[in-house]
Parts: structure tokens; C-alpha cells; sequence
């Protein structure tokens, strides 16, 4: 079974609180279950794990390697400004999908470049909490491609 990794970034675990007029009313752990039913329903597995840390975000990084088939990132703050996290991303090669809950084009000039964009497949920006779920689905869906090819 295609075994995706979910990390979570800084202050994602506020969502419910963190300024509702941008990133909605959801919480972490609706998103993490609405993760966990798709991954059912596409014979997929999902590991959610938030950290505010950009060390220990490196570090989950790292140990996907050869356990997780892909990673599905909101990289939050960080993914404006670490260079870290890219190089973890690139390190491991592991098949990667970024997602953001707002659309960052749309907002403040200081969140339109994205370290991770480079080594990721593809990047969900802008659709809330389905970002995460369109992300899931885009991941499993070219992990089977490639595997099938
Ligand atoms: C975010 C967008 C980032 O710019 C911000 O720092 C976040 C959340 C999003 O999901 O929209 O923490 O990644």
C-alpha cells in the first residue's frame, strides 16, 4: 500500500483559532481525519505530523527515507525562507506535492516564493483545507503512474 507522509509546519496547529478570515474555521485534526478517509478510499496510508520546528521537520524528513513512498507538505512560514527543508526534500528524493490552505500569489509579496516549489512535483495553493486532499490524491495518483510505467 503507497504510504505517504504528511508534515505539517509552524503554527498549523492553531487552525480553528489562527486569523479564521484566511485560513478558515478547520482544525488540525479535521484535516488530518479527512486525510486519513481519502487515504482509505484510495488504498492509500497517511502519517500526519505537525511540528513547529524546522529542525525536527529536517529529521521527519530524513527518516521517510525508505519507509514513506511520498511526502505531502504544508511547510507553513517555512516555506519562504528554508533552504533546510528544500535540501531534506532533495536529499531523500522523495516524490513530493506542497499545499498551502490560502493562495500565496494572492497575498503579501514575501510569500510568493516557495523553497520547496523547486523539488516538489507540483504545488495546491489556495483551496483550504481541500488543498490537502487534492494534494493527497495528486501524490498517490503519480506515484502509481510512475510505479505502472
Ligand atoms: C500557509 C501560507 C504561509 O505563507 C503561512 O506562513 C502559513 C500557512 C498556508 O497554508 O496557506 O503558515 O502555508
Amino acid at each position: 500500500m503507497v504510504s505517504i507522509l504528511v508534515l505539517h509546519g509552524p503554527n498549523l496547529n492553531l487552525l480553528g483559532k489562527r486569523e479564521p478570515g484566511i485560513y478558515g474555521a478547520v482544525t488540525l485534526e479535521e484535516i488530518n481525519s479527512r486525510l486519513e478517509q481519502e487515504a482509505d478510499s484510495i488504498q492509500a496510508k497517511v502519517l500526519c505530523v505537525q511540528s513547529n520546528h524546522e529542525g525536527t521537520l529536517v529529521d521527519r524528513i530524513h527518516a521517510a527515507w525508505q519507509v514513506h513512498d511520498g511526502l505531502l507538505i504544508n511547510a507553513g512560514a517555512y516555506t519562504h525562507t528554508s533552504v533546510a527543508l528544500r535540501d531534506a526534500i532533495a536529499g531523500i528524493q522523495m516524490p513530493t506535492v506542497e499545499v498551502h490552505l490560502s493562495n500565496i500569489y494572492r497575498r503579501e509579496e514575501f510569500r510568493h516564493h516557495s523553497y520547496i516549489a523547486p523539488v516538489a512535483i507540483g504545488q495546491i495553493s489556495g483551496f483550504g483545507a481541500d488543498s490537502y486532499v487534492l494534494g493527497l490524491q495528486a501524490l498517490v495518483r503519480h506515484l502509481r503512474s510512475v510505479a505502472s510505467s
